[in-house]
């Protein structure tokens, strides 16, 4: 963080740990386009098995991860039934259409799941002239639903309900440990519920860059040539990947101080602004959103009391608490919150 300033903007703020710096740099490597980085390999292992899967792809970033998933799994001209305020909805740039030729049947994701009575009338559309679904994909945790764990009897049911269709799942696990610590649902029955999931190693985890993708081996063996592709293959990335092997094994336990932390916030956020739709109990991992007329005056009103804040949506604020913020940098922003007009 830089100092004298709280930066709550988004866990992608946290730097490596003196650990991971380490493990960089005295990480084995090879040429990883090759097949050759150890590093590399072992952390591809690593994650596949932490989520039960066959196989997994180290891949930059969680978009890559994420648009791989439907090059793979969802046909060209087909639609993605996912909840409308996904990341892969809304914050991707365009590239579900650009990259992977789809387009998004977007449902509501109001508490941060989809209903699967949205995913069969989806499928059922397809008998009225509507584009046939190829993917329904998931978010967990929700980003812009205050980071919310999925309950995994709803998983379930959108998975059956996917699966009676013959769709597969893509779950954007870019804070699936965050559900998981939340939850205490392991992120492997999280996983068994999807055909691939993917995991940001690069935000509440510390890692510098990365993420993975896992799923069947079929599935990934095709997304490793897709990113290839896309031009994501990467040569001695066992320098990056060392730090996500730390991250796995590691950072995951101490998310829950990072949960605490936020819960804490959106009680100050709850008392400042009553009627602004922030419910504290709603605060389960480490985002917290409200709305604010004035968003964007609020957040330069927070940085001009040192506290860094961001907007995700017109008039929509959002605190994101992470390993590089502790209590004092919790009381400072909650100071400045109560303070705020
Ligand atoms: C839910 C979710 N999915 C995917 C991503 C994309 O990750 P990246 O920034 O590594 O591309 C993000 C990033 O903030 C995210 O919050």
């Amino acid at each position: 963080m830089q100092s004298g300033v709280v930066d709550l903007r988004s866990d992608t703020v946290t730097r490596p740990t003196l650990e991971m710096r380490r493990a960089m740099a005295f990480a084995e490597v090879g040429d990883d386009v090759y097949g050759e980085d150890p590093t590399v390999n072992a952390l591809e292992e690593a994650f596949a098995q932490r989520v039960g899967k066959e196989a997994a792809l180290f891949v930059p970033s969680g978009t890559m991860a994420n648009q791989l998933a439907l090059r793979v799994l969802a046909p060209a001209g087909s639609t993605v039934v996912a909840g409308r305020r996904q990341h892969v909805v809304i914050y991707e740039n365009g590239a579900g259409a650009r990259n992977a030729a789809v387009q998004f049947s977007a449902v509501d994701d109001i508490d941060g799941t989809i209903d699967p009575a949205d995913v069969a009338w989806a499928v059922e559309a397809a008998s009225h002239h509507y584009v046939r679904p190829g993917l329904v994909c998931v978010e967990n945790t929700h980003m812009p639903a205050d980071g919310a764990p999925w309950p995994l009897d709803r998983l379930r049911a959108v998975a059956a309900e996917a699966g009676a269709a013959g769709l597969p799942v893509h779950m954007d696990g870019a804070r699936l440990f965050n559900a998981e610590v939340a939850s205490g649902v392991p992120a492997a029955a999280y996983a068994a519920e999807a055909t691939t999931v993917m995991c940001c190693l690069s935000k509440g985890l510390c890692a510098p860059v990365g993420s993975l993708l896992a799923g069947p081996a079929d599935v990934i063996s095709e997304a490793r040539g897709e990113r290839q592709r896309l031009g994501g293959g990467m040569r001695q990335a066992g320098i990056i990947a060392a730090a996500g092997l730390v991250a796995l094994d590691r950072m995951v336990d101490r998310l829950a101080e990072d949960h605490d932390r936020a819960h804490r916030l959106a009680e100050a956020v709850a008392e400042r602004w009553p009627d602004a739709g922030c419910d504290p109990s709603r605060v389960r991992t480490n985002v917290v959103t409200w709305r604010h007329a004035a968003a964007l005056a609020l957040v330069d009103h927070l940085a001009g009391d040192g506290v860094l804040a961001g907007t995700i949506a017109p008039g929509v604020v959002r605190l994101v608490t992470h390993h590089d913020v502790d209590d004092a940098g919790v009381e400072r922003a909650v100071k400045a919150l109560l303070g705020a007009v």
